[in-house]
């Protein structure tokens, strides 16, 4: 399910704790230290982007990750997209894919965005297959463009434009 962020949500994920190795490879190259969550940092992760709009991902009635549009432009209809399920052990079992899915509904039906695009460390290969599951495609890569421990890693960027969801909601149709 997906529900606005909302300020009881500071104390679950405090209780969901640091974040993991595996997520901070995931989302920002493996240099970025997995810190503890204090009552302040989760306080901060809560209060960041107010421009955004922000989701929180519940399974299981848990607060287990959040979705994002930022850099939301409304002269060209455009925004960018950012995801986390927080839980590794939660990855891969389709979650992703039907959040990203809710939120596209989103964008194109009652925002009337033009374009949904993001950004995704190339070696991020599940990252890479949900977006691409839910209509996104590879418009460039930006070459070395996230130092990591084990050397330099390139982003990608994707985009989904509105004809082409529309597309794709008459061929699931
Ligand atoms: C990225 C993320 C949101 C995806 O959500 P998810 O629920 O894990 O993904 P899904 O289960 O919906 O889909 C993953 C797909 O990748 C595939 N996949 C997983 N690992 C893979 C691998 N090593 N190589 C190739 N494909 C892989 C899965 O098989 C599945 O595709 P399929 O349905 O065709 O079999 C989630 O993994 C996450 O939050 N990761 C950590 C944070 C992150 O990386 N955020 C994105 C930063 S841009």
């Amino acid at each position: 399910m997906l529900r606005p962020l909302r300020e009881g949500d500071i104390a679950e994920r405090l209780e969901a704790g640091r974040w993991s190795d595996q997520y901070s490879q995931a989302i920002a190259g493996d240099l970025v230290p997995s810190a503890e969550f204090t009552q302040e940092r989760a306080a901060g992760w809560f209060a960041s982007r107010p421009e955004s709009m922000k989701w929180a991902i519940e399974i299981d009635s848990r607060l287990s990750g959040e979705i994002r549009l930022d850099r939301i432009e409304e002269q060209d209809a455009s925004a960018s997209l950012a995801i986390g399920i927080f839980i590794p052990a939660l990855w891969g079992k389709g979650y992703g894919t039907e959040a990203i899915k809710m939120v596209l509904d989103y964008a194109f039906n009652e925002m009337e965005m033009h374009r949904i695009w993001l950004m995704v460390m190339e070696s991020n290969v599940r990252a890479v297959r949900a977006y691409e599951k839910c209509g996104f495609k590879v418009e460039g890569r930006l070459r070395d463009s996230v130092r990591t421990s084990s050397g330099w890693e390139s982003d990608v960027i994707m985009s989904i434009l509105e004809d082409e969801y529309e597309q794709l909601r008459e061929n699931q149709s």
